[in-house]
């Protein structure tokens, strides 16, 4: 039983995304009857548009299917009884959707860049689904009017893991057109300091673009950083040294957020610091632990680089301890693997980017995009929790966070001209 459950769950689920393997499973029967793999060697065989084309009918006509059954989910959603809906029974795991998601023009539009429907041998794969999936939602999210506010995730979004936000970022003038055309942004990102100045070290060029841009006063104050997931607040400063200016956690606190109190939080870090030390000793890590005002961590001594194994492994355990624990219950925690370190923060980017929605004046979850890079699953990944408060798009490096963000100005150019 205890094989079967690691196995089962610990090994797998965590590692899936239900949705995205549900619509891989359906891609997968048009391209065993309508790819043609012979053709390679049998030059008389059927000439390859053809056969891409008639693929593609097939792969978008499903792509059709899959968004009106998320589109009935979304009217169970309106009545109060997501739990009844076709898709629920398809996939468990499926949480609310915030807009109906444009798959079948999506799945024509990224056919286009990454020949999916001309593939003989490779089927449709997990990365091509999950850029259809960004696609549709940034299509939607531009179809139904202005996109108010785009949060990002910091590392392995808008940088490298571990580095900084360089001048020579190609992200920085694609969030600047952002902010021209009016979104709010927010940076969200677990990297949990009290100073300004730390911030700005990681941002800076990102703020210093935006002192020098001639973008009019109110629209440069239309940035912020919530950083710790959810616990640190900076709005953009143009007269403050770091560009940044601290927000006292009295002036944006949500109403849930008071409840967070001072020997919950305390309680909650030293359980999971106990648990990390433990986790050190049991796997001989050389890792050291980093105790902050609203986190617990452990990073690599110098140099050293754990397995990704053991880093799951230690996401695993100190999760399935808090959760059990009283105090657990009663504050909200996001364990997760950093990639060379874990760390338990409190709260989480749900409650990150619903402050942002607050401050900037309340923007609803429907006009808003949280761009990020974790979302494997619940267990050791961040921005998931992100999809409880807004629509998300699922990145895998910041070169491809900067063509999410060109295809949304593409998009949004096709809309004007439309309704123009
Ligand atoms: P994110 O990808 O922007 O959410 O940043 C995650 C990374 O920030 C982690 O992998 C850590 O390396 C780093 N970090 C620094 N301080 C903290 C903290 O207080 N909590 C969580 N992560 C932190
Ligand atoms: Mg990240």
């Amino acid at each position: 039983m205890t094989t079967r459950y690691r196995v089962e769950y610990a090994l797998k689920t965590h590692r899936r995304d239900q949705l995205i393997e549900w619509i891989k499973g359906l891609l997968a029967v048009p391209f065993v009857l309508h790819s043609h793999p012979t053709a390679v060697f049998e030059p008389d065989g059927e000439p390859v548009d053809k056969q891409a084309n008639i693929a593609q009918r097939r792969y978008a006509e499903i792509m059709r299917d899959v968004e009106e059954i998320i589109n009935d989910h979304i009217n169970h959603q309106k009545m109060g009884k997501p739990d009844r809906s076709k898709l629920k029974l398809l996939v468990p795991s499926v949480a609310n959707f915030y807009t109906a998601l444009a798959l079948h023009d999506a799945f024509i539009w990224q056919d286009k860049r990454r020949h999916i429907s001309h593939r003989r041998f490779v089927p449709p794969s997990f990365n091509d689904i999950r850029l259809v999936l960004n696609t549709a939602q940034a299509m939607s999210l531009v179809r139904g009017g202005p996109l108010e506010l785009v949060t990002f995730d910091g590392d392995v979004t808008l940088y490298e893991d571990g580095m900084n936000l360089k001048p020579e970022n190609p992200v920085i003038p694609k969030i600047l057109q952002l902010m021209r055309r009016g979104s709010k942004i927010g940076i969200v990102t677990a990297a949990g300091y009290t100073e300004a100045e730390r911030y700005y070290e990681r941002l800076a060029g990102l703020l210093d673009a935006i002192q020098t841009s001639d973008l009019p006063l109110e629209s440069k104050q239309n940035l912020m950083v919530m950083g710790g997931e959810s616990n640190f607040c900076f709005m953009f400063d143009g007269d403050s040294p770091d560009m940044l200016r601290f927000v006292p956690r009295e002036e944006w606190l949500l109403k849930e957020m008071l409840q967070w109190h001072e020997s919950d939080i305390k309680e909650l870090l030293d359980l999971a610091e106990a648990s990390l030390n433990d986790t050190i000793r049991n796997f001989r890590m050389e890792a050291l632990v980093v105790r902050k005002e609203r986190a617990v961590g452990i990073i690599p001594k110098d140099g050293q680089k754990f397995c990704r194994e053991t880093l799951e492994e230690t996401v695993l355990i100190v999760q399935k301890i808090l959760e059990i624990s009283d105090v657990g219950q009663r504050l909200p925690f996001c364990a997760f693997n950093g990639g060379n370190d874990v760390f338990v923060d409190i709260g989480d980017k749900s409650w990150g980017v619903l402050a942002c929605q607050r401050i900037f004046g309340g923007i609803d979850g429907s006009k808003t995009l949280h761009v990020g890079d974790q979302f494997l699953s619940a267990n050791g990944a961040n921005d998931f929790k992100a999809r409880l408060a807004c629509t998300t798009a699922w990145i895998a490096n910041p070169q491809e966070t900067c063509q999410l963000l060109d295809e949304i100005a593409e998009l949004d150019e096709v809309h004007q001209r439309k309704t123009r």
